[in-house]
């Protein structure tokens, strides 16, 4: 479902191994990109393959761009965990079904990984790291988010309490789809507001306004696209303009031969004005919206956090 995934994987491997920039080559462009950032992703690709990657986000740290490691979660138990709590803000990790057959058949593993990934998971909150997933919605997977079963079993089985959602974006000319179809779309975003109305535990990080507007439509949608708010660096250093669905050799420059200035001047970027070809990803949704919608999680975030110290400091 990735569109920066390969489903031979060895192939991937490969070509990761030829292609993808060096450590110091990153450190470089971390360097650049923070002078203009004010929060990075890590994601992939399986950023926690490179054998690196601790020190890449210790990197981070040290010219203080706050970090979020965006992970399967299948190599966690490799890190020393003590080093990644130190050295990011967040680790989310994609969970996109806690019953182990769907699990398997969206991310094409088998079920031993299933429960690594979910011990990996669980292991992340015995060192005490900050730390969230993040769930795809398909026509796979449907019915947990229906029931709510994936929110008792993500709070309750792994100990996390905070979440991301969004219904898969297929993958733009692709013969197949994934996506629910309108009337699971429909019920699906029902129960999930009627779950945030009446639960807190898990934190729904995404504002009820997607799910209305799911509701409403069937699809999401914005005025003007927010893609050019994120600096998209791919593993060979190139920054796609404006974004993945534009993916042609004109519409990439290297971040190592050019200036940020340099990137951020180039005309493919105002393709974003008025392009709405996602309908359903919830990251590019967000970034495309007002200070109001963006605000009412933060707000709910907010007051739970304050409940919750409050609770700590027995004044509840
Ligand atoms: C690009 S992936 C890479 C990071 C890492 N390898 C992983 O599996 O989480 C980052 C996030 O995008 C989500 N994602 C991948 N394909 C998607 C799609 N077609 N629509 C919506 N989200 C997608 C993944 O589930 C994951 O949470
Ligand atoms: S809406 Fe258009 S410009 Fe924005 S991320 Fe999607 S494809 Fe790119």
């Amino acid at each position: 479902m990735c569109n920066f995934g390969d489903s031979d994987k060895d192939g991937q491997i490969k070509l990761a191994a030829l292609r993808d920039l060096a450590t110091e080559q990153w450190k470089r462009v971390m360097s650049q990109a923070a002078n203009h950032c004010v929060w990075s992703i890590i994601e992939g690709g399986e950023p926690t393959s490179r054998k690196d990657i601790l020190e890449l986000l210790q990197h981070l740290k040290s010219i203080q761009l706050p970090a979020t490691l965006i992970t399967n979660g299948s190599l966690l138990h490799k890190l020393d965990l003590r080093e990644l709590k130190k050295n990011t803000n967040t680790v989310c990790c994609s969970i996109d079904s806690v019953r182990e057959e769907a699990y398997c058949k969206v991310r094409g593993v088998n079920p031993a990984m299933y429960h690594a990934v979910m011990n990996n998971v669980k292991m992340l909150g015995e060192h005490g790291i900050q730390r969230a997933i993040n769930a795809v919605i398909t026509k796979w997977n449907t019915e947990e988010f229906v029931t709510g079963e994936y929110f008792d079993f993500v709070t309750k089985e792994l100990d996390i309490h905070a979440m991301s959602l969004t219904f898969v974006e297929d993958q733009p000319g692709s013969s197949h789809s994934l996506s629910p179809d309108l009337y699971m779309r429909k019920k699906v975003a029902k129960a999930v507001i009627d779950y945030t109305r009446k639960n807190e535990d898990p934190f729904i990080a995404l504002p009820t306004k997607y799910w209305e507007q799911i509701l409403e439509y069937g699809h999401t949608t914005f005025n003007e696209c927010g893609a050019w708010k994120t600096l998209f660096v791919r593993p060979d250093g190139s920054v796609l303009m404006p974004c993945f669905r534009f993916d042609l050799p004109e519409n990439r420059m290297s971040i190592l031969e050019h200036s940020v200035e340099e990137i951020w001047n180039m005309p493919q970027w105002d393709i974003t004005d008025d392009c709405h070809a996602c309908e359903h990803l919830a990251c590019i949704w967000f970034s495309s919206q007002g200070i109001s919608t963006v605000a009412e999680p933060y707000i709910r975030g907010v007051s739970l956090l304050i409940k919750n110290q409050l609770k700590g400091m027995n004044f509840s």
